[in-house]
């Protein structure tokens, strides 16, 4: 890892997805885990706040950035359940098969190099009829935006440590085998269109009949 990776854009990160509009975006998913909870992705720790404590028995966080879950300091000590950190990637979880409740991952799917991997290894430790919750930011509906979105991604992933603006994200979800019936979406506001637009919800995964 470089300096930029090390020093830099772990604060980036954390002032970034420190805003109140994402703020307002996690408290709508994150208080719905319940458990053992899995978090991939977990950065700098900006959900521990609002899991609600007396449902859940301990968190297990996944993300390769060290230097991220240093800077969770606080918020990691104020919770009131155990919580383990892995530094390790979200394509490979070293959990066995059905160990966890439900699993939560919020705008990570954009920087995570194989989401889709990620979301079978999530399938793959979710209890039978486990939940994950999620909020994503991703490919807008429309044309003009998600034009925008194919021009300035090359330059965005460059500079933001790896994030994309245009993945598909109810298709990677479908892909993995979660049922999203009805997802919430929408542009946050006061955030440009090409990184605003989010999908939010819970997905349970396909039970085969
Ligand atoms: C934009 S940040 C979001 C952090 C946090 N989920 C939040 O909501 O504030 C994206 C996170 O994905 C993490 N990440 C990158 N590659 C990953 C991987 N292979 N597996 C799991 N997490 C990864 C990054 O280290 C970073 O913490």
């Amino acid at each position: 890892m470089g300096f930029y990776e090390d020093r830099v854009l772990p604060h980036l990160i954390n002032c970034g997805c420190g805003n109140a509009v994402m703020m307002r975006q996690r408290e709508k998913v994150v208080p719905l885990a319940r458990g053992v909870v899995l978090e991939v992705g977990i950065g700098t720790g900006h959900n521990l706040p609002y899991y609600d404590s007396r449902r859940v028995e301990r968190l297990i966080g996944v993300d390769p950035s060290e230097a991220s879950w240093r800077l969770a300091g606080e918020r990691a000590a104020s919770v009131s359940f155990p919580v383990e950190f892995l530094g390790l990637s979200g394509e490979s979880i070293p959990l066995p098969a059905a160990s966890v409740d439900c699993a939560v991952i919020t705008f990570s799917l954009c920087t995570i190099p194989d989401p889709a991997q990620a979301l079978r290894e999530v399938a793959r430790v979710l209890r039978p009829g486990g939940q994950l919750h999620f909020c994503e930011h991703g490919r807008a509906p429309d044309a003009g935006v998600r034009r925008w979105q194919e021009r300035l991604d090359p330059l965005w992933h460059r500079v933001m440590g790896g994030c994309h603006l245009n993945r598909d994200i109810p298709g990677l979800l479908a892909n993995a085998g979660f049922a999203c019936g009805d997802l919430a979406t929408g542009y946050l506001p006061r955030t440009p269109r090409i990184a605003g637009f989010n999908v939010w919800g819970s997905a349970g995964l396909h039970v085969a009949s």
